[in-house]
């Protein structure tokens, strides 16, 4: 109940957002934010009336996450029941140019802007737009499935029916599998360095690849700068100080902050390390390469043991 109000008022808001975004020009309007735009509450027919062609999906349906809120009387007519995603059901039985709003057949961006009618809390359409999946043709629906269970759905379009890791965590969201299956299906190459010797738990499922990336950015700026750091101190504090003596890069000053020695996914070498020897400090401190020769590392010899930053040592020989 508690989400259900709240995220009414956002749709109500949002609603108004996205049509004022597209006044001006008709002919770039979404065709669902054009369809419901030309609707008067008399072409909406109700959830009943879809049921005696559609059966199968008026039944489902009403298990889907969806159903409780979408149900609710009190809501205007065009966020209700089966209309409130699809449109107005006039212009579909009634015409004789059908229009529906098909999702598995609508252009990406046609896709989010129809999600995004009521989605307003999650993100603005604007900053979906900025991801590399709103720029591609990755849509909604790529990863999101609204009806349950629909048997009929294949291929891409449907549940993700093998898991990449037996442990891993299921992920609810009305998404088509748990996450890294989910983003296997796209990205096997990131999902398999998680099979790497030193690797952040996902297989384990004691994390999911969410909590690194924003998926749905509710801010323009996450796409920033220092993105990379942020992200890492969020869970390991401790690394990043404040220290008296602080490490440049750790610091972030410089590059990559914590990833211009570590990889983020899974490596070979221990501690999630980009280099297992020396290398690692020499692709900075070329000069020591030549003239400084600790043994194998810099850091397991017993020299540079707080190689993060120290309160008591500039040369980080002292935690
Ligand atoms: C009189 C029967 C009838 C009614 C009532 C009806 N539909 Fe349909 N609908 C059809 C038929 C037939 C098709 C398949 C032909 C087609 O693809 O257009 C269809 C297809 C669809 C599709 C898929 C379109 C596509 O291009 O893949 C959607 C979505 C849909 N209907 C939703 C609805 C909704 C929502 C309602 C209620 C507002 C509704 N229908 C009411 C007969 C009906
Ligand atoms: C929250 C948005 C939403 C609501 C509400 C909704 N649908 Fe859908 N519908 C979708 C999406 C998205 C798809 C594409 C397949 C999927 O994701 O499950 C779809 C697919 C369909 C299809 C086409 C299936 C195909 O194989 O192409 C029909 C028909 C349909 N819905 C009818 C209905 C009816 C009838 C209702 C009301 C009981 C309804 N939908 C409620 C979002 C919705
Ligand atoms: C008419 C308004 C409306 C439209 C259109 C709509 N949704 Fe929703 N959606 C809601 C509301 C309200 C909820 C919250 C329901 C609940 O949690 O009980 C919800 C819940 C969800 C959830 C689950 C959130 C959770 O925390 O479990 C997902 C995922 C989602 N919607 C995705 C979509 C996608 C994808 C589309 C487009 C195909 C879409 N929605 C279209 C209103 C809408
Ligand atoms: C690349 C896959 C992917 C795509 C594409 C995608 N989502 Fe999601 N969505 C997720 C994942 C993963 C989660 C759960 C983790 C999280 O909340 O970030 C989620 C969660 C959600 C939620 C519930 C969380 C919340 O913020 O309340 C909603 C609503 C939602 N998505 C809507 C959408 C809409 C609308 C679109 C299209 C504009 C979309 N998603 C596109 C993967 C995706
Ligand atoms: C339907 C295919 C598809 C799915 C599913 C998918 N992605 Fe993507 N993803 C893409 C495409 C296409 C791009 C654009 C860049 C490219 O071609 O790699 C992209 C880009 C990305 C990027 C940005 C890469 C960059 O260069 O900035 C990240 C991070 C990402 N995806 C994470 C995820 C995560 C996490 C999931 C699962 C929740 C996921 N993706 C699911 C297709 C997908
Ligand atoms: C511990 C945080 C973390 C987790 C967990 C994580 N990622 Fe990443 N991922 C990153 C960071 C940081 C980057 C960008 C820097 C880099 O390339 O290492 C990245 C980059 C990516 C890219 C873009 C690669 C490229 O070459 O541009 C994709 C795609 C991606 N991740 C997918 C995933 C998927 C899928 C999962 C879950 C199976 C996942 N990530 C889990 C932190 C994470
Ligand atoms: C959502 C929380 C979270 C985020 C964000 C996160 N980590 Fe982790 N990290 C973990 C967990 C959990 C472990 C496993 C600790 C354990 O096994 O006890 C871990 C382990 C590590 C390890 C040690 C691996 C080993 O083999 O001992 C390193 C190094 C590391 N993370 C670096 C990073 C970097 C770099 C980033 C940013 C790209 C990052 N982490 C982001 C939660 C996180
Ligand atoms: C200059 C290289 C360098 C940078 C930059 C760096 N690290 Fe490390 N990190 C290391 C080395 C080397 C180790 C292994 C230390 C060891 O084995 O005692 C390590 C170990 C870790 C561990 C595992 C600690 C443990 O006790 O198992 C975590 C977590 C970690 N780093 C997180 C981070 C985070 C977060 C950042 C960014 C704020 C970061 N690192 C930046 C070099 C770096
Ligand atoms: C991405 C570049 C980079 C990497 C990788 C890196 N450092 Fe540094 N380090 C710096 C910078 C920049 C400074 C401060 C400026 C300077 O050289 O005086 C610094 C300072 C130091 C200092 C303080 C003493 C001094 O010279 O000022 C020590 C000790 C040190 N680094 C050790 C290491 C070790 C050990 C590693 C490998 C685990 C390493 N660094 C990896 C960039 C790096």
């Amino acid at each position: 109940m508690r989400f259900g109000n709240l995220a009414l008022t956002a749709c109500m808001s949002l609603s108004i957002a996205v049509g004022a975004a597209y006044q001006g020009s008709a002919k770039d309007t979404p065709f669902p934010v054009r369809l419901f735009r030309q609707a008067t509450p008399d072409d909406f027919i109700g959830k009943d009336a879809c049921g005696a062609c559609h059966e199968e999906q008026v039944a489902s349906f009403s298990q889907s996450g969806h159903a409780t809120y979408m149900e609710d009387p009190k809501l205007p007519i065009d966020k209700q029941g089966c209309e409130g995603c699809h449109g107005p059901g006039a212009f579909h039985v009634r015409e004789e140019d059908s229009q529906i709003i098909a999702y598995l057949k609508l252009p990406a961006k046609d896709v989010s802007a129809a999600c995004l009618r009521c989605h307003g809390a999650t993100m603005k359409l604007s900053h979906w737009h900025q991801t590399e999946h709103g720029r591609s043709d990755v849509s909604c629906v790529s990863c999101h499935q609204i009806h349950p269970s629909d048997q009929k759905l294949k291929g891409s379009h449907g549940l993700v029916k093998q898991s990449v890791f037996a442990a891993a965590r299921p992920s609810g969201k009305l998404l088509k599998a748990d996450e890294p299956s989910l983003c296997a299906t796209c990205h096997q190459s990131e999902v398999g360095q998680f099979r790497l010797n030193s690797h952040h738990p996902v297989p384990e499922g004691r994390m999911v690849c969410s909590d690194c990336h924003d998926i749905h950015p509710n801010k323009a700026s996450s796409k920033k700068v220092g993105v990379v750091k942020e992200k890492c101190v969020s869970c390991h504090a401790e690394m990043a100080g404040p220290f008296a003596f602080e490490h440049d890069p750790v610091a972030g000053w410089m590059g990559d902050g914590c990833n211009e020695c570590h990889r983020s996914h899974g490596t070979q070498n221990p501690k999630l390390l980009k280099g297992a020897s020396r290398g690692l400090c020499s692709q900075c401190h070329t000069d020591k390469a030549r003239n400084h020769f600790p043994g194998r590392t810099c850091w397991t010899a017993g020299c540079h043991v707080a190689i993060h930053g120290s309160n008591t040592d500039p040369r980080f020989l002292r935690r």
